[in-house]
């Protein structure tokens, strides 16, 4: 039995998709806990490259049965056009079962989602744009609309028009846009409700009766630490908790089942959207790794911002998450750059922090240390151990270790599934 927390150590696109491959194979299920058709997780095997947003990544596992868990929000036009997109490229998605307590993103979730962006002008947060944080603020208000209430019409109809009756005060006064029709949204859902029938079970008492009997479990989280809306960059942040403990939430896993916490971080770091990043470049170098790694986001097609690695945040996420692992991504993409800069600590208003500053404002202030290591020339994508990566790679990993205060268990050297050296595999943890 293993139950697996897959978590984002930075600002999201790390690499989960390629870890929850990774490991995906060996589990009897893959659960997605939180987030919805906001994340992009990218899976490349054989060459050929997959990019899942609402879906777990854990669908391409053969074995594994994939599930959207409690904790997500679901749109249900997006997960059938994501369904059939994959059907087509003959994946089989038959195996997927949701969660009958998950959340279902409206129509009107993603138009305030939009006009209130607009609203905050240069204060946007730069979302998605896919209605997640409308979604979950009505989740909290009490007054969201779950997967069962597809099966009950009256029930619906109740939920949507008292919803609406509010909203579409909020859309017609403060943002001059049309109300919306509550029967309109109630047809739209019931026009899904057969082919999401079968799908929904009861996943909490499914995933827990597994770990009863040995199965094993993946949590495959969205997003990231420095997203959560608790521990991230408030308010840069996303609505739900995408750390280890919002896994046990949004699955329904009490937390003393979990056997391995696996962060997952680049050998540097990225973010998309507005919000605090320290170590985010503007020279040539934030260019360099900006082409050099790929970064467009997988989901709007923004171009994501690049910095050093932040040994400041790696801390913070081994704490908050109480990572037993890392997995760091992305190292090949700093072969042959010189030297390469590691932020250590900041600088804020003339004050040296060695941990996350008290308040976000310090935050926005940071300035980081750095400490300098110099890169290898060597191509590392065909390394398979760590012995077989040059001395200047290894002596780059041992310190981002020793500075994020958790052991190093896997390294990315390419997108590939087989381009992985695996140290301690958390199977057998
Ligand atoms: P996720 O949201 O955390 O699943 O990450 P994304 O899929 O959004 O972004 C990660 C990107 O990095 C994808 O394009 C992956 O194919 C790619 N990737 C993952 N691991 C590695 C690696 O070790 N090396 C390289 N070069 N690319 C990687
Ligand atoms: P994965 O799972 C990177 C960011 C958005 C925005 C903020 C809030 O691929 O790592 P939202 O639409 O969630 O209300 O947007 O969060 N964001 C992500 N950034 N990767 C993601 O997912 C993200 N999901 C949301 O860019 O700044
Ligand atoms: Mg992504």
């Amino acid at each position: 039995m293993a139950a697996i927390v897959i978590v984002g150590a930075q600002w999201g696109d790390e690499g989960k998709g390629k870890a929850t491959d990774i490991l995906g194979g060996q589990v009897d299920y893959v659960v997605k806990p939180n987030g919805g058709n906001n994340a992009g997780h990218t899976v490349v095997v054989n060459g050929e490259k997959y990019q899942l947003k609402l879906l777990p990544a854990g669908l391409l596992s053969e074995n594994a049965m994939p599930i959207l868990g409690n904790g997500t929000v679901i749109n249900l036009e997006a997960l059938f056009e994501e369904i059939d997109g994959l059907e087509a490229r003959g994946a089989d998605a038959s195996r997927l079962r949701i969660s009958a307590n998950a959340h279902l993103v409206a129509p009107y979730h993603r138009t305030l989602d939009r006009v209130q962006e607009r609203f905050l002008g240069k204060r946007a947060i730069g979302t998605t744009g896919r209605g997640i944080g409308p979604t979950y603020s009505d989740k909290v208000a009490r007054v969201g609309l779950r997967v069962q209430d597809v099966f009950d019409e009256s029930i619906l109809r109740q939920k949507i028009t008292s919803a609406l009756d509010v909203k579409n005060q909020i859309l017609v006064k403060l943002y001059n846009r049309r109300a919306i029709e509550a029967e309109e949204i109630v047809q739209y859902f019931l026009s899904y409700a057969d082919r999401l029938r079968p799908m929904v079970i009861e996943a909490e008492y499914e995933v827990n009766k597994g770990l009863d009997e040995g199965k094993s479990v993946l949590m495959e989280g969205g997003q990231a630490t420095m997203l959560d809306v608790d521990h991230g960059t408030y308010p840069f942040v996303t609505s739900s908790n995408p750390t280890a403990g919002g896994a046990c939430v949004g699955s329904g896993i009490g937390p003393t089942r979990i056997t391995s916490s696996l962060g997952i971080a680049k050998a540097y770091t990225t973010r998309v959207g507005a919000g605090p990043f320290p170590t985010e470049l503007f020279d040539k170098w934030g260019e360099y790794l900006q082409v050099t790694g790929g970064e467009v986001g997988v989901n709007t097609g923004r171009k994501r911002r690049c910095g050093w690695y932040d040994s400041v945040v790696a801390r913070y996420a081994t704490r908050v998450n109480g990572f037993t692992d890392l997995f760091i991504t992305k190292l090949d993409v700093l072969t042959g750059i010189g030297e390469i800069p590691i932020c250590v600590a900041y600088d804020v208003d003339g004050v040296r922090h060695d941990e996350m500053p008290l308040t976000q404002s310090e935050f926005h202030h940071a300035e980081p240390i750095y400490e300098t290591m110099p890169a290898w020339e060597e191509d590392i994508t065909g390394c398979r151990t760590f012995e077989e990566l040059p001395q200047r790679a290894q002596d780059y990993l041992h310190r981002i270790e020793e500075l994020s205060g958790c052991r190093i268990s896997y390294v990315g050297v390419g997108p590939g599934r087989d381009e992985t050296i695996v140290i301690n595999d958390v199977m057998q943890s």
